[in-house]
């Protein structure tokens, strides 16, 4: 089985409705280490030794966040910073994070229509995912398509419930060491089969 750490990063987590919708899902699951990154290091001191263990002891990685100013929120960022370090996640001996897999979870208040050239926002949502994308494949990591919630504040109730059984589905598919095909065709995870019929 696979392990699986989730690395969530949410300034105001106390004022959240659809990652608390997606968290309370996947949070408690067996074979997931979940980090809610905000309440761990609430001064961005970031214990690097402790996160780099983490790492080593899992197999998937998950950077969990809503999408703020076309990004991840800073907390999340200074993370990658710090803990991403040379000599050991990248560079001439930096290989120890080669051969694990790393993904964005994300959702956003725009629309999927909106992340295009035509839309308002220009760009698609793995355009402006290109830095964390580079930073996996610098540091050797696999980096599979994101799973995004979009359109968060026109979500129903119960849309918002199929996004948390999705992204729970996704977790369990996961730990079972999918994808074994390449998947690097789709621009999201949420378009993959089986997980495309429930959206
Ligand atoms: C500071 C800030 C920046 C944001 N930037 C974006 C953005 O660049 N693109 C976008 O689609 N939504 C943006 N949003 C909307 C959030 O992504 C959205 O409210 C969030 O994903 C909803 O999840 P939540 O209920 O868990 O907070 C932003 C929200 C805040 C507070």
């Amino acid at each position: 089985m696979q392990k699986i750490l989730i690395l969530f990063a949410h300034p105001k987590y106390e004022q959240s409705r659809t990652n608390k919708s997606l968290v309370e899902k996947v949070r408690d699951l067996e074979g997931v280490t979940f980090r809610d990154l905000y309440e761990i290091y609430p001064d961005f001191n970031i214990n690097v030794l402790y996160e780099k263990e983490l790492l080593n002891a899992h197999d998937i990685i998950i950077w969990h966040h809503p999408f703020y100013w076309y990004s991840c929120p800073p907390l999340l960022k200074q993370w990658i910073d710090v803990v991403l370090e040379f000599g050991w996640a990248y560079g001439p001996s930096g290989n120890a994070l080669t051969g694990k897999k790393v993904m964005n979870v994300l959702t956003a208040g725009g629309s999927k229509e909106v992340y295009c050239s035509e839309g308002y926002n220009n760009y698609s949502i793995r355009e402006f995912l290109r830095p964390m994308e580079q930073t996996a494949r610098l540091c050797g990591m696999t980096y599979l398509p994101p799973f995004a919630v979009m359109g968060t504040h026109k979500l129903s109730d119960e849309e918002l419930q199929v996004h948390a059984n999705s992204y729970s589905q996704l977790i369990q598919m996961l730990k079972e060491d999918f994808p074994k095909e390449n998947i690097s065709q789709y621009h999201f995870v949420n378009d993959v089969p089986p997980l495309k019929a429930n959206s």
